[in-house]
């Protein structure tokens, strides 16, 4: 029987995130062995208007996630409240939290796990959405932005934002924004680069040291932390709004 989880997403159905990894070759001897905050004040107009996104994006993307991750290993995806543990295994987090949908801890074992989950997200992006991620310098938060914006059929190359504060792109039928505010000075830059304008309620963003432009940018859809770990990336999901729960109840 497949066991309906609070989000009402059956537990079948989150079990499968495959990691572009080969799968371990046998040994001669039959066995196998593995080589080895918000912005606290918000702008005016914030949060912005959503229009309701069309399914074609959510169909088509998540098919070719599909396609691209089968024949390897899989990876444990929890339902909200459990979590990866460094194997993948499912183990709970001992969390109770008051929504269910809204956090997820997920283990990634190496950079393709990141990129799997870069194309989970990506099939569920909607229009207007804000993305904050978090983590220290070489987290990961620039690779996951790169795997989005590939498993949405960009080709191009993929640059961190370093000096630039953002780069624009356009995929999918998407507008998407990729800040990293790491080096923004303070607001009258935020202002002179006209960046307010940027939300308009239609691009996605998805925004590296959010904690640099408080008050300045709207509040998270979601939020995706980054712990590095000697082995791999311990993550933790957060969604705040509707949307953002929606999104993260269906990867
Ligand atoms: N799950 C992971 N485990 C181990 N290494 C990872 C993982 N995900 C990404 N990486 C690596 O960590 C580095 C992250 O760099 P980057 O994405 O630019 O970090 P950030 O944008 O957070 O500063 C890259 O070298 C990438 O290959
Ligand atoms: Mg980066």
């Amino acid at each position: 029987m497949i066991a309906e989880s609070p989000c009402g997403q059956s537990k079948d159905a989150t079990l499968m995130m495959v990691l572009a990894k080969p799968a371990p070759l046998p040994n001669p001897d039959g066995t196998t062995s593995h080589s080895t905050k918000p912005a606290s004040g918000q702008v005016a107009g914030y949060p912005p208007q959503r229009t309701p996104l069309s399914n074609s994006l959510d169909e088509t993307t998540s098919h070719s996630t599909r396609l691209q991750t089968t024949a390897a290993k899989s990876l444990v995806i929890p339902q909200a409240g459990e979590r990866t543990n460094e194997k993948g295994n499912l183990e709970s987090s001992g969390e109770e939290t008051n929504d269910r949908c809204a956090n997820l801890s997920l283990h990634l074992a190496d950079e393709n796990a990141t990129i799997a989950l870069a194309q989970r997200l990506a099939a569920r992006l909607k229009p207007g959405m804000v993305i904050y991620l978090r983590g220290d310098l070489g987290a990961g938060k620039t690779t996951l932005v790169r795997g989005m914006l590939n498993a949405l059929g960009y080709g191009g190359r993929v640059k961190s934002p370093t000096y630039t504060l953002v780069e624009p792109y356009h995929a999918a039928g998407l507008d998407l924004r990729h800040f990293d505010l790491y080096r923004l000075r303070d607001e009258d830059e935020w202002e002179a680069a006209g960046f307010r304008d940027e939300f308009d309620g239609q691009n996605i963003f998805f925004i590296e040291w959010p904690e640099n432009a408080q008050g300045l940018i709207p509040h998270a859809d979601m939020e995706i932390a980054f712990e590095i770990l000697e082995q791999g990336r311990n993550t933790e999901i957060h969604a705040n709004t509707e949307i953002g729960k929606q999104c993260l109840k269906q990867l």
